[in-house]
């Protein structure tokens, strides 16, 4: 075993996993493979989010299938959300024989383990265990590919089911981090040069709530890091809108290391179908603490996840979300086609909507939320924003807003790459933000 080469699916949460996995391979030696038929061993970290998500798997997957044969000794190995499914494994392993271990969600960080029991034995594994996220005790080490942005998990798994989500079923229940693991490791990430980090749970509003964590809970968390030494920013996702509260809003405030950009995903602008995606928050409410957000910190970007062609969503509930990305107005949408997945109480629902509706507002939407954040960055130019630069093209440094919006500042010998700096936005032209020092 030489090389390895990992496809990674889904989440920002996935993403870190696979830092995980890259650890533990680099930890014994291996080197990362810049193409895939290079590699001895090949990991799929899965995602099924939506249906569309474990198609492109599969079909990945199958890709895989002439380099097995031309070299045997290759291991392909499959873990992550999809292969927590009930009978997955078996599917998986039918569909692509080749498969040689197959783990799930909740036990990435054995993977090592597992490869040496597949090296002794050369038999077929599946390590898919029930249950919830489990640490290894003595730790890991990460790959991070990034120099600048960081991740760290606080929480693990989902206790909120809403209706049409798989999450809750793979990822298990909520097990918060201890929050001295999660200090240690954002000061190391900040003593090493690491500019943003990236607090990452299902649901961070929810974390301590489990009583593993001392009494802190996430308003508190957060504020503490914040007050850590360091250049650095922090940031966080998801929040749940139920649990997002004053505390929160309050810390974010008047913490400058917090930056000032939140998701939070609003799913639809239908109370009906709000209530029926067990989502525990009403327009109403929700518009009340985007209300108290803005008050709070003028200058925040928000941004939020929606789904179209929820069971039930009629002409009259699509419009309702339509209004609701007009009044909050949004600089990012994330807008999904409902995907019926099994075992979730939505895939029992009657009233599906057919796949064409689906596209139609799908696209109705996308262009009114382009229009929105036209608007919206268009109206950011003469504002002063605070960037982290990230690169250089041509005659530009590369830097990003906090929201993630590219910006495009002309050189100058005294920025380098790394620095946050404070910049002037000047112009909006093709899509990029342009700033002057
Ligand atoms: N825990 C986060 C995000 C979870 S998944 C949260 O609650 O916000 C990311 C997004 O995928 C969700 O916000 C939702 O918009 C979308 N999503 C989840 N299940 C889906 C499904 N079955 N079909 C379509 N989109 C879905
Ligand atoms: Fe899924 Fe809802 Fe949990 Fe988010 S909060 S992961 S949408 S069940
Ligand atoms: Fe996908 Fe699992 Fe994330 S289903 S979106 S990888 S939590």
């Amino acid at each position: 075993m030489e090389k390895y080469f990992i496809y990674t699916y889904g989440c920002q949460m996935n993403v870190h996993e696979s830092e995980k996995l890259a650890g533990m391979l680099e930890t014994k030696g291996l080197k990362k493979a810049e193409k895939v038929d290079e590699a001895d061993v090949i990991v799929f970290n899965t995602c099924c989010i939506r249906e569309s998500a474990e198609q492109k798997i599969m079909g990945n997957i199958g890709a895989i299938k002439p380099l097995k044969k031309k070299n045997k000794d290759i291991i392909v190995a499959v873990c992550g959300c999809m292969s927590q499914q009930k009978d997955k494994p078996m599917l998986l392993r039918k569909k692509f024989p080749f498969i040689n271990i197959i783990f799930g969600a909740n036990n990435i960080e054995f993977f090592s383990d597992y490869l040496d029991e597949y090296n002794k034995e050369k038999k077929y594994l599946n390590k898919v265990i029930e249950g919830n996220y489990q640490e290894k005790e003595d730790g890991i080490s990460f790959v991070r590919d990034n120099k600048l942005y960081a991740y760290v998990n606080i929480m693990y798994g989902c206790n909120n089911f809403c209706t049409y989500c798989i999450v809750p079923f793979v990822r298990g229940r909520e097990v918060s981090r201890h929050p001295d693991t999660i200090y240690r490791e954002v000061k190391d990430l900040i003593s090493r040069g690491y500019k943003v980090i990236t607090l990452l749970g299902q649901n961070v509003n929810s974390y301590g709530l489990d009583n593993n964590t001392g009494g802190v809970l996430f308003p508190k968390l957060l504020e503490t890091i914040a007050n850590f030494e360091g250049d650095f920013e922090v940031r966080f996702m998801t929040s749940h809108p139920k649990d997002i509260s004053d505390d929160l809003i309050e810390v974010m405030a008047r913490n400058d290391k917090i930056s000032k950009t939140l998701h939070l995903p609003a799913q639809s602008g239908s109370n009906t179908i709000l209530k029926s995606m067990n989502r525990n928050y009403t327009v109403e409410s929700y518009l009340e603490k985007i209300e108290k957000i803005k008050a709070k910190m003028p200058n925040i970007t928000l941004s939020t996840d929606i789904i179209v062609g929820f069971p039930g969503e009629g002409e009259e509930e699509y419009q309702l979300t339509k209004k609701l990305l007009s009044t909050v107005r949004y600089h990012n949408a994330f807008i999904f086609m409902y995907s019926p997945r099994r075992g979730t109480v939505a895939e029992k629902m009657e009233n599906q909507v057919s796949i064409e509706e689906k596209h139609r507002r799908v696209n109705d939407l996308l262009k009114l939320e382009h229009e929105i954040s036209d608007e919206l960055f268009h109206n950011m130019v003469g504002s002063n924003q605070r960037v982290l630069v990230e690169g250089e093209v041509n005659e530009f440094l590369i830097a990003k807003a906090q929201c993630g919006k590219v910006v495009k500042i002309e050189k100058n010998e005294s920025i380098h790459i790394g620095e946050f700096v404070y910049v002037k936005i000047v112009d909006y032209k093709s899509g990029d933000l342009i700033g002057k020092i």
